[in-house]
C-alpha cells in the first residue's frame, strides 16, 4: 500500500524549521506473522524528538534520512500478532507516517487505549508520557507537602500544567512561568494556579521575589537555562529541585552555569528525572490522572494541527515555544 512519511533531511541548526524535514511517499507490503498494518490517527510531538536529532537523547539518534520517530495514536488494520485485534486504538511508536507496519517488539511496547479515554489524544497527553512525567516527578521527587511552594515552568504544556494541578490539588501554593500573557490566563484561569509570570515581559527574579517572598519550596524546572538561575536564588531552606527539561538548551544553546552556592545555601536537593524509570507505574497514573481529568479537577489543552504534511511546521512551533497545550497532529 502507499503511504506518505517525513524525512529528517539534513539535522536542524538552531531551532528546527520546514526545510530539515521532507514529505514523501513510500509502499508498505502486507504484515507478515508477528507484525500489524496500522493507521495513524494522531502523532505526538515531544520536544525531545529534537535531542535525538542531535543525537543527544537516551532514546535512539534520529540521523538525516531516517524517517522521524516518535509515537502517536494508532489504529489497527490488519493484524498478524495475537496482542493486536483489527480495529483496537494503541499508542505505538509509529513514527511519522500516514501508516505503518509495527513490528514485534514496537507491537509489545504498544500501550491500548480504551474507550473510556475521552478524547483518546489524552493518551499521548496527561494520560501518557507527559501525565507520567508530572505524576512520577511531583509525587516521587517533589516530596511536597500542604502549604508549600511550588514553582513550574513551561507552566501552560502538558507537563508542567499537569504538575501545577497536581500540586493544587495536594495543597500547595502553586506559581507558573510561561511564555506570553494568554499562557498565563490559562494557567491561572482553566489551571487554577495562584500565580503565573510571563518571563518574556517581567523581570523573573523580581517577580519570584514578589510572589515567593518566604522563598520556593519546590522547583519543577522543565526548561534549564536562565528560568532554573533564576529560581535556584530564590530557593527556600529544604528546597526540592525537579530536573525535568532542558527545552533552552535543545535547540543547541549553550549550559548556562549554576553557582552551587545557591544550593549550599538553601540546603536544596535536585533530582534529574526520567520518564522510563516510572513506567511500570503508567497505569496507577492513570487511574489518579483519569480520576481527576473525569472529575473537572485537572484541565489539559491541546495545540492541534490537521494533516501529516503539517507536522514539520508544527513541530517547528513547538521548539520556539509557540505551541499552546499538548502538540499534536491529526491524520
Ligand atoms: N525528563 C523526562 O523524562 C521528560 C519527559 C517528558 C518531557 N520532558 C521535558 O519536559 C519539558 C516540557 O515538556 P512538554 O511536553 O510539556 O512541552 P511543552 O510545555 O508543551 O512545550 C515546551 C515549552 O517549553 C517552553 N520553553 C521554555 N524555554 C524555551 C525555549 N528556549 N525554546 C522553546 N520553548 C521553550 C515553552 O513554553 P513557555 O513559552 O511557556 O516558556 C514551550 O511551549 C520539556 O523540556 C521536555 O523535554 C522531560
Amino acid at each position: 500500500m502507499n503511504i506518505e512519511q517525513i524525512t529528517l533531511v539534513r539535522t536542524p541548526q538552531g531551532a528546527p524549521i520546514e526545510d530539515d524535514f521532507s514529505v514523501g511517499g513510500a509502499s508498505l507490503s502486507a504484515p507478515i506473522k508477528g507484525q500489524a498494518l496500522v493507521r495513524v490517527l494522531a502523532l505526538s510531538l515531544d520536544p525531545y524528538l529534537r535531542s535525538a536529532m542531535s543525537s543527544r537523547h537516551l532514546s535512539a539518534a534520529i540521523a538525516p534520512g531516517d524517517v522521524v520517530s516518535g509515537e502517536g495514536l494508532v489504529q489497527v488494520l490488519v493484524s498478524q500478532h495475537p496482542r493486536m485485534a483489527p480495529g483496537t486504538i494503541w499508542v505505538a511508536a509509529c513514527g511519522w507516517r500516514s501508516h505503518a507496519l509495527l513490528d514485534a517488539t514496537t507491537i509489545e511496547q504498544a500501550r491500548p487505549v480504551g474507550p473510556e479515554v475521552q478524547p483518546p489524544t489524552l493518551a499521548l497527553g496527561v494520560l501518557g508520557m507527559p501525565g507520567l512525567t508530572a505524576w512520577a516527578g511531583f509525587k516521587k521527587l517533589a516530596d511536597a507537602r500542604p502549604g508549600d511552594t511550588l514553582v513550574v515552568s513551561a507552566a501552560s504544556g502538558p507537563v508542567g500544567a499537569t504538575v501545577g494541578q497536581l500540586a493544587r490539588l495536594a495543597g500547595c501554593r502553586v506559581i507558573g512561568i510561561a511564555g506570553g500573557s494568554e499562557k498565563c490566563a490559562w494557567a491561572t484561569g482553566e489551571a487554577g494556579f495562584d500565580a503565573c509570570i510571563d518571563y518574556h515581559v517581567h523581570d523573573l527574579r523580581v517577580e519570584l521575589r514578589r510572589h515567593a517572598p518566604s522563598g520556593v519550596d519546590i522547583y519543577f524546572d522543565n526548561v534549564g537555562g536562565n528560568v532554573l538561575m533564576a529560581v535556584c536564588e530564590q530557593l527556600a531552606v529544604g528546597a526540592r529541585v525537579v530536573l525535568c527539561g532542558l527545552i533552552a538548551q535543545y535547540n543547541g544553546s549553550a549550559p548556562v552555569p549554576l553557582n552551587p552556592a545557591l544550593i549550599i545555601r538553601a540546603r536544596a536537593t535536585m533530582r534529574g528525572l526520567v520518564v522510563y524509570d516510572h513506567w511500570t507505574q503508567l497505569a496507577e497514573m492513570q487511574v489518579e490522572i483519569g480520576a481527576y481529568v473525569r472529575a473537572g479537577q485537572l484541565r489539559w489543552r491541546e495545540d492541534i494541527s490537521h494533516g501529516l504534511s503539517e507536522t514539520p511546521a508544527a513541530f517547528a512551533r513547538l521548539m520556539v515555544g509557540r505551541n499552546k497545550g499538548k502538540a499534536l497532529v491529526l491524520l
